[in-house]
């Protein structure tokens, strides 16, 4: 067996026991930074290392100060799970070691983008001949998306970004709903947008119709002018009404985007696709594959129904590359040099199939509800938001008890919940994104739930 293969052998065996440990693991990690740190040596060697040795030091060392992100159990945040064929087509995108910048480069990385881009805007119920840009995340797709939507305002309104930058440019107005993920301030300012105009949103975090018209109104002159709205908001889950939206965003002739880093996939369940109606009219549209569907990170999707309008953000030219006229992968994303994330999100499609996402779609709302009912049902507990979707927002009557309970779950290591401050009081947040996640998983967390504020009751 030569070095290589014992490496990976040995990396099989580690991680078939970190997946085979998740069912009854606890869900925090047991060792802090420094601890580990300390457990994998901080000096750099002088001398080369077996790398299978390298692997088992790495996987010992690290194995405490892991946190089971990939468990039933993990409610934090907005997490996904590791599908298993998306696991395992993920293992060989790095033993492929494919760059997916270009056609000619790598063909069978372009065609598992062309595939997998097709099957997504079919689930999604987005217009047919999209482009689809497979990126970091979410925030990277919502940049990736409002380049195309900065450079095509401004491009009607006569002035060229990639030639002439943004100094001396007309102004381009965003409006935002008051509870967008902060991802898009995020873009907004690295695209050199500065902060946007903030619109009013409901008691839900849907932004309000009326206030978004009258904010489109308001300028003196038709500025250049990009709408964001939102698909699942992350503390009520809730989704902008988009046929209103959208089509006062189109009075304004402005690019509406939609950043539906959770939430876009609602649409691929036919009893959940009535909260995504009207969205598919918009310009532009994030998502993450690395939450609702469950592929390993580091996945985005970046889906811009006018192609050309993504190519002309993001497309480049170089002497020494070999480029197609119809456009290569490098030319709907920010980077050059990346890895396969097509290949693990074409193996989750192809294995949950068009009936398996909505399965997995309603079996997360369906799991959302159960946490709903069980902490409605606990004393001096509140659910805050209409469940209408995978996120529950709660609190336990103050700040101070709430605190508390968080805490103890945390403690008590059964599940993982995480904090927020919502509407200026201290929530608990159970977002429901893990494939695995059974109604078992459920029971127990709420009965971690239960003895925390059993705990803090008096
Ligand atoms: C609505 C929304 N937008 C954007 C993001 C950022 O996604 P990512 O962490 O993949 O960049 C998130 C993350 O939870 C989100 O919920």
């Amino acid at each position: 067996m030569d070095a290589r293969e014992a490496a990976l052998r040995r990396a099989h065996e580690h991680a078939l026991r970190w997946l085979a440990s998740l069912p009854d693991r606890r869900i925090p990690a047991r060792a802090s930074v420094d601890e580990t740190v300390r457990a994998l040596g901080a000096e750099l060697p002088d001398a080369p290392s077996e790398p299978a040795d390298v692997v088992d030091l790495l996987a010992t060392a690290c194995e405490p100060g892991l946190t089971a992100f990939p468990s039933g159990r993990f409610y934090g945040f907005v997490v996904g799970g590791t599908e298993p064929a998306a696991l395992a087509a993920d293992w060989l995108v790095s033993a492929w070691d494919q760059n997916c910048v270009m056609r000619a480069a790598s063909p069978a990385c372009t065609a598992a983008e062309e595939i997998a881009g097709a099957w997504l805007l079919d689930l999604l119920g987005l217009p047919p001949g999209s482009a689809v840009g497979f990126t970091t995340g979410a925030t990277m797709a919502n940049f990736t998306c409002l380049a195309a939507a900065r450079d095509t305002v401004l491009r009607r309104a006569h002035w060229d970004v990639a030639r002439d930058g943004l100094a001396g440019g007309p102004a381009v107005r965003v409006l935002v709903g008051a509870d967008r993920h902060m991802a898009v301030d995020l873009a907004l300012r690295y695209l050199g947008l500065g902060a946007p105009e903030v619109v009013e949103s409901d008691s839900q975090g849907r932004i309000r119709p009326p206030a978004l018209r009258r904010a489109l109104d308001r300028a003196d002159t038709r500025r250049p002018t990009l709408v964001v709205l939102q698909a699942g908001d992350i503390h009520t889950g809730a989704f902008d009404p988009f046929p209103e939206t959208v089509q006062a965003a189109r009075e304004a002739e402005a690019w509406v985007h939609v950043d539906g880093a959770f939430g876009l996939w609602a649409a691929a369940s036919p009893r959940h696709a009535h909260l995504t109606q009207g969205c598919s009219a918009a310009d532009s549209w994030a998502t993450d594959a690395h939450k609702t569907l469950n592929v390993p990170y580091d996945c985005g999707l970046a889906l811009v129904r006018d192609p050309s309008a993504l190519r002309a953000a993001m497309g480049l030219r170089g002497d020494y590359l070999i480029q197609h006229e119809r456009g290569d992968p490098v030319d709907k994303v920010p980077e050059l040099s990346r890895r396969g994330r097509a290949f693990p999100v074409w193996a989750a499609l192809r294995s949950f199939g068009r009936s398996g996402v909505a399965d997995l779609v309603d079996r997360l709302c369906r799991h959302a509800r159960a946490f709903a009912d069980g902490v409605a049902g606990i004393d001096g507990a509140r659910v805050l938001n209409d469940v209408v979707f995978t996120q529950v927002c709660a609190d336990f009557g103050d700040d101070a008890r709430t605190e508390r309970v968080l805490a103890r779950v945390l403690e008590d290591g059964t599940a993982w919940i995480s904090g927020s401050t919502w509407r200026g009081r201290r929530v608990i947040r159970i977002s429901v994104s893990n494939w695995s996640t059974t109604d078992t998983d459920v029971a127990r967390a709420l009965d971690a739930i239960r003895r925390a504020a059993d705990a803090t009751a008096r």
